[in-house]
């Protein structure tokens, strides 16, 4: 898919298609690709837990989300939860921080990789939303995600049951200042 298309393509969706099944060798590839984007001295400190079978995604849905993302993800096919190795991306190897942004150069560098994540379900024929309103003990429970890592997001992935319009963007002069 020509890239201008794939960006236009997607979309936060949060009215999935009943009955989707996700094979895990799509999320794999969704992976794989995350896994080429750009991280802080290649440091590559995002984590993946993934959830495709229903009784399992259930328990994720029921247990680890308030009830509006619940809603929102109701026939979502498998949820992805995103972690990274604190004190790595963004530190020195004495564990000082390299300057004043810390651990955010690790919720930095799993953006980058999760933009790829998305894309490639985009590429795969998926949907996505990404969750940052999440139970992260209910989450650290289930997956036995440990303290070392930081948990960001939760991903829903499945198959949008009507297009959705997109939301509006910011103007290019509000965002940007070239001199
Ligand atoms: C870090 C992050 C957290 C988000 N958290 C939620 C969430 O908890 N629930 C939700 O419905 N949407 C959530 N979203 C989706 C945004 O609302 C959505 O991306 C935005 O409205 C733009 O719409 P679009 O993705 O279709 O372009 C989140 C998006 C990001 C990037």
């Amino acid at each position: 898919m020509e890239f201008d298309v794939l960006v236009a393509n997607r979309r936060s969706i949060r009215d999935f298609a009943e009955g989707v099944e996700i094979p895990r060798e799509d999320i794999e590839q969704m992976i794989e690709c995350a896994l080429e984007a750009p991280t802080w001295k290649n440091t590559e400190t995002g984590r993946y837990y993934v959830v495709n079978t229903p009784d399992m995604v259930e328990k994720v849905r029921a247990e680890a989300l308030p009830e509006f993302n619940q809603n929102s993800t109701r026939d979502a096919a498998a949820y992805v939860v995103t972690t990274f190795e604190a004190e790595r991306s963004g530190f020195e190897r004495d564990g000082n921080p390299t300057n004043e942004l810390g651990n955010e150069w690790g919720a930095y560098d799993l953006g980058l990789q999760n933009q790829l994540f998305i894309l490639k379900a985009t590429e795969l024929g998926y949907d996505s939303l990404i969750m940052g309103i999440r139970d992260v003990n209910a989450l650290r429970d289930i997956f036995d995600i440990p303290e070392s890592q930081h948990v960001v997001a939760v991903i829903a992935l499945g198959k949008r049951r009507e297009d959705m319009s997109k939301p509006p963007r910011k103007t290019l002069e509000k965002v940007a200042k070239f001199l």
